[in-house]
């Protein structure tokens, strides 16, 4: 059985203080009020390891929003695969379209960050996505399986175990306007297909996970479709009460 899932990326928001009142927050919310799915949040790096205190002993997972492409030395400002597991992390979201668009990151480059991801032990929650355009024309099956074949089909098994799949169309991210259920179902069952052709069995295993303003509001209804395995969540993950509302879609 695939796990369920629901991880906030607080992408660059929050400074230290703000971040640890919501890390103690969400973890009160959820102890009195235990979540049927897994709940992860993924923080600026310098917030990890004093919300790796926050988070101990509790349901909630904590990841980072990226590492470096290189395994440790003169790269000034960089932050390892090693440095992030170090801090108590246990994930790392790579692949993000803003990362992907902002900051040059090609199939390549992120190839190296999951293989040095997964050789420290983090759990990898790999981005993929088509953006509007690409979606216009029709041709959303055909990026988002190249950016699967691309990054991550040279994985073994083995490695492959350690993967979580987020569908983000980037003409949903932070615009407010969400996919429709069934637009997320259809690309998940693609998503589901692609991983089949390659990993066999392990398709039924992988969770994909939907982001791309999803809130409250929407959240039961996409997560109701049979290939869609949680969300991951941006400018709702911000406030407790909303990214608590999210993870009671599971409910
Ligand atoms: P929003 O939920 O703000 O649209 O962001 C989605 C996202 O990019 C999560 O990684």
């Amino acid at each position: 059985m695939r796990k369920k899932i629901v991880a906030g990326n607080w992408k660059m928001n929050l400074n230290l203080q703000e971040g640890v009142a919501l890390a103690t927050e969400l973890k009160a919310a959820l102890a009195a009020d235990k979540p049927n799915c897994d709940v992860v949040i993924c923080t600026p790096f310098i917030h990890l390891a004093t919300v790796a205190d926050v988070v101990k002993n509790t349901v909630i997972g904590l990841g980072a929003e990226n590492c470096a492409d290189k395994e440790k030395g003169a790269y000034t400002g960089e932050v390892s695969a090693a440095q992030v597991k170090s801090t108590g992390a246990q994930y790392v979201i790579l692949g993000h379209s803003e990362r992907r668009a902002y900051y040059g990151e090609t199939a390549e480059i992120l190839k190296e960050k999951v293989n040095l991801a997964l050789a420290n032990g983090l759990k990898v929650i790999f981005c993929i996505g088509e953006v509007l355009e690409e979606r216009e024309a029709g041709k959303q099956n055909e990026v988002v399986g190249a950016q699967l074949a691309d990054s991550l089909f040279d994985l073994t098994d083995e490695q492959f175990a350690n993967i979580i799949l987020a569908y983000e169309p980037v003409w949903a991210i932070g615009t407010g306007k969400t996919a429709t259920a069934e637009q997320a179902q259809d690309m998940h069952a693609f998503i589901r297909g692609c991983i089949a052709g390659r990993f066999g069995d392990a398709a039924e295993n992988v969770s994909i996970l939907y982001g791309g303003s999803c809130k409250p509001s929407n959240a039961k209804d996409i997560f109701s479709k049979p290939d869609v395995d949680g969300g991951l969540i941006g400018g709702a993950a911000l406030k407790c009460e909303d990214f608590k509302g999210i993870i009671d879609a599971w409910k």
